[in-house]
């Protein structure tokens, strides 16, 4: 499958080293385009093989798959701009907040096109990445889940819930990044090292994740088992819910969507 990105930004930028680090695209195969060809030719260091290129119709021309990674005012008129294949080509758009039905009627109404909205950690492979897909048969939905689930966790909802999965997910990595740099100060208090204590807990954070993602458990479940009756634990937990802890991320979770 031949992949054209537009836009070498961020998320473009870490879409295409991902793609290139994982196992299901070819390097020759990615084609990059941005105005900026500084910023392409370093992309192209990371990831040697790819193409780069400034102009987004030479990037779309033979791809069979187009990821338009740029700023969601700029969508209508960069795809307006383009000559795009509507019943061969693929589109993928990580546009936050552009509808799969503003995108079809800029495209076409019979075009496949997926809405993605990735994290952050996508730069660290690390991305929870949802995907919405208009007009797409099942085959081509799970050719994108297993390309996106090589640069982290990659799910299919309903359109309908991306407002809501964005909140808990893009929203949702900054309030664990709230987390770590809240007991990062409470380790500088305590007397450890900022950078030793932020290292603690951030694979404390990775630890506790993983415990979910990797077994049939419930985080109330893996809380039990580090609660001794009398012990140090229930003492901080019940701290965090006098202070208000659960509603405050629920308050937080529900005020981001
Ligand atoms: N950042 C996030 O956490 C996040 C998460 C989910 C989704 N998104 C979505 O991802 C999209 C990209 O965000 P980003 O953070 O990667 O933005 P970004 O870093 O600004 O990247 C956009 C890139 O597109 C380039 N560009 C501008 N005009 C162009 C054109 N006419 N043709 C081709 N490329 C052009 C920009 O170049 P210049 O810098 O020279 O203008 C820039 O390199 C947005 O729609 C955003 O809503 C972002």
């Amino acid at each position: 499958m031949k992949i054209a990105i537009i836009g070498a930004g961020n998320m473009g930028g870490a879409i295409a080293k991902g793609l290139a680090q994982g196992t299901i695209i070819n390097n020759n195969d990615i084609t990059v385009a941005d105005p900026d060809i500084e910023k392409l030719k370093q992309l192209q260091n990371f990831a040697s093989g790819i193409t780069i290129t400034t102009q987004n119709q030479n990037a779309v021309e033979n791809a069979d798959t187009i990821i338009l990674a740029v700023k969601p005012w700029l969508v209508a008129q960069i795809l307006g701009q383009l000559k795009i294949d509507s019943k061969r080509q693929v589109l993928i758009s990580i546009a936050a907040g552009i509808s799969l039905e503003q995108l079809a009627k800029i495209v076409s109404p019979e075009m496949t096109i997926f809405r993605l909205v990735p994290n952050t950690a996508i730069s660290e492979l690390a991305s929870m990445t949802l995907i919405a897909s208009l007009n797409a048969s099942k085959e081509q939905e799970q050719q994108v889940v297993d390309i996106f689930n090589e640069m982290g966790l990659a799910m299919l909802i309903p359109e309908s819930q991306i407002v809501a999965t964005t909140a808990l997910t893009s929203c949702g990595i900054a309030y664990v990044l709230k987390y770590i740099h809240a007991a990062t100060e409470a380790g500088v208090e305590m007397g450890i090292y900022p950078k030793a204590a932020m290292k603690m807990i951030a694979q404390s954070v990775k630890g506790a994740a993983e415990l979910i993602l990797n077994n049939d458990t419930h985080p109330a479940i893996e809380i039990d088992k580090v609660t001794t009756p009398g012990g140090i634990t229930i003492k901080g937990l019940n701290e965090l819910d006098h202070a208000g802890f659960s509603s405050a991320i629920i308050r937080a979770m529900k005020a981001s969507k």
